[in-house]
């Protein structure tokens, strides 16, 4: 019996929506009344940001956690929220780092603003929503954020020292992802599993099931910045490689790829563009060699288990929600 059946009839992406849609409006409006500053440029940015859309899967993740533990509480809206500022801080920060021209479909900040502007928003963003978590007044939640801080950053900092590098392994490659995205998303789910009052055991369980979500997720997001197209992804494609970022369907291309094939690989990570190598024949190359089919394979093998996590949980409609919602994660185009 496959994991669909046993799970009963999975939600459409419609109805796990409007199961929390009354929460993630309170979400906006907790954003909208802490992004404040007493300095105009933050207030400007945060609004900029906030209106930018963004899927807001991190808040979701954290509602729908409380929702099949117990109930949402006024400290699962502020912490969606805590979660989302966090999530956008280190956007900002990352567009900066990645001089990047698009997010979300607009121009990023950094090129609105310029990098040392947005540095500082980023940092406001990050303290803002420490802030709001300080008043939980509880130390396992500030513990979980800081640790999780730390983990994102120096993630980035590993990702840093990696670029340029046509060498990278996939255990180099998997633990960046842990740190930049999947930890995130654990944490999401500990934190509304700690706010819907469960206890250590289930919030932990929750944890994992989001932990497996995240990778799948920035694994698919990899495929989709070559296989996409930037009206539909909201951000360039082609661009992680052409920022010096070896993802995982180019090492597994390279792998087995010839040798002029990845001098072609190469020239674009010395060269910072497409000029010699076309973005059309890398794509190729790593169709050739399977790359796309075996990230989504491997995407796959982590949703399933996301999703046997969920089917140890009673049958609720939130329970069948975050069914749907690791669906949407794989099938998503963007
Ligand atoms: C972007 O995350 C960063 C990654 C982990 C790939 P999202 O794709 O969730 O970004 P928004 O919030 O929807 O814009
Ligand atoms: C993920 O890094 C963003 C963070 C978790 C900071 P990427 O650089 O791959 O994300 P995108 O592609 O810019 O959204
Ligand atoms: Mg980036
Ligand atoms: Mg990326």
């Amino acid at each position: 019996m496959g994991l669909t059946s046993r799970i009963g009839q999975a939600l459409t992406a419609r109805e796990m929506l409007d199961l929390v849609k009354d929460d993630l409006e309170r979400v906006e409006r907790e954003i909208s009344l802490e992004s404040v500053a007493s300095v105009d440029a933050v207030t400007t940015i945060n609004r900029y940001l906030q209106d930018g859309g963004g899927k807001r899967l991190r808040p979701m993740l954290l509602l729908l956690a409380s929702r099949l533990v117990g109930a949402v509480s006024d400290g699962s809206i502020r912490m969606a929220a805590v979660v989302e500022m966090i999530h956008t801080a280190t956007l900002v920060h990352d567009d900066v780092i990645d001089i990047a021209k698009t997010r979300r479909g607009r121009p990023s900040s950094n090129t609105i603003w310029g990098n040392h502007t947005c540095v500082l928003a980023g940092d406001w963003l990050y303290m803002q929503a420490f802030q709001i978590a300080l008043r939980e007044r509880n130390f396992h939640v500030l513990d979980l954020l800081i640790a999780l801080t730390q983990l994102m950053v120096e993630g980035e900092l590993l990702q840093l020292e990696s670029i340029g590098k046509i060498a990278i392994s996939e255990a180099d490659y998997m633990e960046l992802v842990d740190r930049k995205t999947a930890s995130l998303f654990s944490a999401c789910a500990r934190l509304g599993a700690m706010m819907g009052g469960a206890d250590e055991t289930t919030e932990a369980r929750l944890g994992e099931f989001s932990w497996n979500l995240g990778i799948a997720f920035q694994l698919v997001d990899d495929v989709l910045d070559f296989t996409s197209n930037e009206k539909v992804f909201g951000k360039p494609v082609g661009s992680d490689l052409r920022e010096g970022k070896v993802t995982l369907p180019l090492i597994y291309a390279l792998e087995n790829a010839e040798p002029d094939e990845k001098r072609l690989v190469d020239n674009v990570l010395k060269d910072g563009n497409y000029d010699r190598a076309p973005f059309s024949e890398i794509r190729r190359l790593i169709e050739r060699h399977r790359g796309f089919e075996r990230v989504r394979e491997r995407a796959q093998s982590f949703t399933d288990k996301a999703r046997a996590i969920v089917t140890e949980f009673p049958e609720s409609p939130y329970q069948r929600a975050l069914a749907a919602l690791t669906d949407l994660v794989t099938d998503r185009d963007h």
